[in-house]
């Protein structure tokens, strides 16, 4: 398996992936997102990774940019989504996606990573709830489920140092995506 940035020509493909692994009522709505992130100027830079296997796309991640409100010039990002093909899933191509995507990250001066998903599975790969850190979500999360909101840092000392509210891409601006 190979995990390369995708391509304009692997759109088709990746969306064909979050439309399997999302299922017939949430695939449409995540393929709308992507499809927007990928267009939405204030999404940039982005990093799109796919798993390819047998030249078949398998696996897709999705980071876009976000920021601190009080603290602009931290460069931070949002994963949002990652997605497996059905038949793929336990793997571990899902973890492949988001420990090479961290790499790349880290090396683009990346510092904060943020994510809204699920809270037994981010945590194996460095993820910790990020409303006890000082991190509001761009719309409330609900106490029950607080801990779906997460936060990687990818450089020493920031998570401590920073602090506010994150603000997203225009295209994840919309409390549908963050309940
Ligand atoms: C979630 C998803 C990306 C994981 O990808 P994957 O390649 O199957 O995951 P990996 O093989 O890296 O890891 C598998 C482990 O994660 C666990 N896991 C998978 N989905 C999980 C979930 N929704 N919640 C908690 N744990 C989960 C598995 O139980 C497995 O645990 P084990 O190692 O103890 O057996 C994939 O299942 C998927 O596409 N799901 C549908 C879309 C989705 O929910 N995306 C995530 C949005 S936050």
């Amino acid at each position: 398996m190979q995990i390369r940035e995708s391509k304009k020509t692997d759109l088709h493909d990746l969306l064909d992936v979050e439309r399997q692994a999302f299922g017939k009522e949430e695939g449409p709505v995540i393929v709308e997102l992507v499809s927007g992130l990928f267009v939405d100027p204030t999404a940039k830079p982005l990093l799109s990774l796919i798993a390819v296997n047998n030249d078949r796309v398998i696996g897709h991640i999705l980071f876009t940019k976000a920021h601190i409100s009080l603290n602009k010039s931290v460069p931070a990002v949002l994963l949002a989504p990652l997605a497996v093909a059905p038949e793929a899933q336990g793997k571990g191509v899902g973890g492949k996606l988001v420990e090479e995507g961290l790499i790349m990250l880290s090396e683009s001066e990346i510092a904060l990573v943020f994510v809204l998903g699920h809270p037994d599975y981010y945590p194996r790969h460095g993820f910790k709830p990020a409303g006890k850190l000082g991190f509001e979500a761009p719309y409330p999360i609900p106490d029950e489920v607080a801990d779906a909101w997460m936060v990687q840092e990818l450089r020493p000392d920031i998570i401590g140092s920073v602090s506010g509210k994150v603000l997203c891409a225009n295209v994840l601006n919309h409390p549908e995506y963050w309940r």
